[in-house]
């Protein structure tokens, strides 16, 4: 299992955090829309080969997440994408769960699924060339959510799907996302997120994971964003990290958070802080979507064969998160 252990903290190495562009199709579609770009396999392919190829990839990103399309995707010199990661210096990874649906006896919530033939599933993208996986949860917060039954439901879910991940050779990625929409507190925030994960590392070490083996992507502790009472940047680190002191176990080598609909520079700020108060011994970094991509597809939807400015954009936002991902960061490097 050090191999495990070894992949985790060569992803997450120097300040590297991971990119993820594991969008479903039909995420990826409302993405592209959203700049009025066509949602095709080819400029879907189109944007993430740009990305995957950018001169950051080496030095700040240590995995990159991708979705069943692209996997199995070849670039425009036909060079598989796992491969193509690769060479880069990166490690191809893979999201495995099918999405989450509503779950029986509490409709209102979601659970995540995907068990269903999972190990077989698991074969094939190992021969693909993946080295690691995400599956992720998904909790919303108001009076009464999440539910004990979600709470559970999915911790066992996240639990299942990293015992059958780790058997296969592969390190899980277990997400945890409580939602950051409602008009919630922090302290709520910081409630909830403390019940869901000490439920999923219970689920965890019942199903024999190896925790030296897997990276925990959890969301930051932030007030609702329709919150009248937002927290600074310096609470939400500070909150952040009793969090996930008092309820993460000292052996998970890696934390790469989510950035949950946080903007961009708000993520990095946020990073950032948690580095410089980081009283733990865990690698805390970033496991961003949005937040790493937002200004690169604006950018790119302008003209999308502008290749190296697309690529001029992401090297920034990935530069500044792993600056921030070592307390490094500061406003003034922005443009
Ligand atoms: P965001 O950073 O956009 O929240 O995406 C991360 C992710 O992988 C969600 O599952």
């Amino acid at each position: 299992m050090t191999e495990l252990n070894n992949i985790a903290l060569k992803i997450l190495e120097k300040g590297k955090g991971i990119l993820a562009a594991d969008e479903s199709t039909g995420t990826m579609t409302k993405r592209l829309e959203g700049v009025n770009v066509i949602s095709t396999p080819e400029n879907r392919l189109l944007f993430r080969e740009t990305l995957f190829s950018s001169s950051c990839m080496t030095k700040c990103i240590g995995g990159v997440i991708l979705y069943d399309e692209t996997i199995k995707q070849k670039n425009s010199k036909k060079i598989m994408i796992p491969e193509l990661i690769s060479k880069m210096g990166s490690y191809p990874g893979i999201k495995v769960d099918t999405g989450a649906k509503v779950l029986s006896g509490s409709p209102d919530e979601k659970i995540t699924e995907g068990l269903d033939g999972l190990r077989e599933r698991l074969k094939e993208y190992y021969q693909l060339g993946a080295k690691f996986t995400k599956w992720r949860g998904v909790y919303n917060i108001s009076k009464n959510f999440p539910s004990k039954l979600s709470i559970h439901a999915n911790a066992n879910a996240l639990a299942r799907y990293s015992a059958l991940v780790q058997e296969c050779n592969m390190v899980p990625i277990v997400e945890p996302e409580v939602l950051m929409d409602g008009d919630h507190s922090a302290d709520e925030c910081y409630q909830k997120t403390s019940e869901v994960i000490k439920k999923c590392f219970e689920e965890l070490i019942l199903h024999k994971v190896d925790l030296k083996g897997i990276i925990l992507k959890p969301n930051m502790i932030l007030a609702g964003n329709k919150s009248n009472n937002k927290i600074s940047g310096d609470e939400v680190a500070k909150l952040t990290l009793k969090c996930l002191k008092n309820s993460v176990p000292s052996e998970v080598p890696g934390i790469a958070f989510l950035s949950g609909g946080q903007s961009e520079k708000e993520a990095t700020e946020n990073l950032n802080l948690i580095n410089k108060y980081n009283n733990t011994n865990f690698i805390m970094s970033y496991s961003y979507g949005r937040a790493l991509q937002q200004s690169a597809l604006k950018f790119w939807s302008k003209n999308i064969q502008n290749i190296e400015g697309t690529q001029k954009v992401f090297n920034h936002r990935a530069k500044m998160n792993t600056l921030a991902a070592q307390g490094k960061w500061s406003k003034d490097l922005e443009i």
